[in-house]
């Protein structure tokens, strides 16, 4: 699939792989909350991918809904502000909360979100993250399923972007140095 695009490098992990480590973490995530009902926030855009797959491997009924949140200012290190953009529709009391990403970078975005869905009184804030890169371990974000652990490359596709592109990649793959240097 990423033939031919001069901006990308090679797949990193390729949709094979994805797929069979979100069908691990769904067996955990099935066997956590037996018994419960689980309500899993999609972070808009790049968690879109692994909502869709993460919820079907999961083989049980649960809930969905979504956040859209950004960053205050657009350089590569950030004030630690988030905006809300669009908030959730679901009221959380009480709720068993999965967070889902498709990745930590700095972690920013998940330390403020944690901390603002569990001021929100529900029974339990979890984090699922299908990508987590070195930074985010700095970070006091206690992350319950990790896909895999990336070093520090840019990586695209299944949801990643670089610039709005490479979101519908069926790989994760990284991006031609020569592109963001
Ligand atoms: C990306 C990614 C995570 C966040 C991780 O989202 O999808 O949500 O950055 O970065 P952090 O750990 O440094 O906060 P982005 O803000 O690019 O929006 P998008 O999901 O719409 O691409
Ligand atoms: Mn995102
Ligand atoms: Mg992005």
């Amino acid at each position: 699939q990423i033939e031919g695009d001069l901006a990308l490098d090679q797949t990193y992990i390729s949709e094979a792989e994805i797929q069979a480590r979100l069908r691990e973490l769904a067996g955990e995530i099935s066997e956590d909350y037996d018994g419960k009902d689980l309500l899993l926030v999609g972070v808009l855009k790049g968690a879109v991918m692994v909502m869709a797959d993460l919820a079907r491997a999961l083989e049980r009924d649960v809930e969905m809904d979504w956040m859209a949140v950004s960053s205050y200012g657009s350089g590569t290190t950030s004030s630690g502000v988030v905006r809300i953009l669009k908030d959730l529709d679901a009221d959380l009391t009480d709720r068993h909360v999965l967070i889902v990403e498709d990745i930590i970078d700095s972690g920013l975005t998940l330390s403020w979100l944690t901390s603002n869905l569990r001021s929100r009184k529900p029974a339990s804030v979890e984090i699922c993250t299908l990508l987590r890169k070195p930074e985010a371990l700095k970070m006091a974000v206690d992350v319950r399923y990790v896909g895999f652990d990336i070093p520090n490359a840019f990586v695209v596709g299944y949801g990643l972007d670089y610039d709005e592109r490479y979101r519908n990649l069926r790989d994760i793959a990284t991006l031609a140095p020569h592109v963001y240097s």
